[in-house]
């Protein structure tokens, strides 16, 4: 499976996705790291290891719709399976979106569909929750709103902040990602109608990994 991540900072889920194909246990092809960021440290993970690499930043388009465009073109070029967004923090245009339909995914740092958006540590613990973790989905157009795959869940600990609860999220995360990344290369994970299907099946509640 020929496989396109979208990021915008670190890149601690890419790293994850390439340690996992370095040790054999997932079966993908890296066809083209894209960000929104120049600088991102996510890049020079990408270079580092041989990727594709591909930066524009919004500020040199007019619009979001010409920056979107842009970008989704130039990864329509290397003609990806499956575009995982790891840490992009930006909304991405509608046109594109429904250009790759059923074929990108996003990794959240919520449990869906609590907590869209930003800051959801600093939220999950204002709500005083008693637990928190991650969701994989797949990407509609309306933020965060996509179909769940699957999630992790972690405890919300005493003297939790947002900084530790995010770190014990990431460290759920990476496997979460690299999982169901593996379950959509295998054929066993895809979206039909707006629903995720697993295993021949209309998955009813996400995956629990
Ligand atoms: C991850 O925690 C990911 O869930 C989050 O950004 C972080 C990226 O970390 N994504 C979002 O908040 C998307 N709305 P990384 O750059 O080290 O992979």
């Amino acid at each position: 499976m020929r496989l396109a991540v979208l990021a915008s900072g670190r890149g601690s889920n890419f790293q994850a996705l390439l340690d996992a194909r370095a040790a054999g246990r997932l079966d993908v092809e890296f066809v083209g790291v894209f960000s929104d960021r120049p600088k991102a440290a996510v890049l020079a993970r990408a270079s580092a290891a041989g990727v594709h690499a591909v930066a524009l930043a919004p500020r040199d388009f007019a619009t979001r719709a010409a920056h979107d465009e842009s970008l989704f073109s130039a990864i329509a070029d290397v003609q990806p399976d499956l575009i995982v967004c790891a840490g992009y923090m930006r909304l991405i245009d509608g046109s594109q979106v429904r250009r790759f339909a059923g074929r990108m995914v996003n990794i959240h740092p919520s449990l869906l569909p609590k907590y869209p958006g930003l800051d959801t540590h600093a939220r999950a613990l204002a709500a005083g929750d008693r637990e928190h973790g991650t969701s994989v989905h797949y990407v509609i157009p309306a933020l965060d709103a996509g179909p769940v795959i699957a999630q992790a869940r972690v405890p919300v600990l005493p003297g939790d902040d947002a900084t530790s609860l995010a770190n014990r999220v990431l460290e759920r995360e990476h496997p979460l990602l690299v999982a169901s990344v593996g379950l959509i290369a295998q054929g066993r994970v895809s979206q039909h109608d707006g629903q995720v299907v697993f295993d021949g099946r209309p998955l009813r509640v996400p995956l629990q990994l």
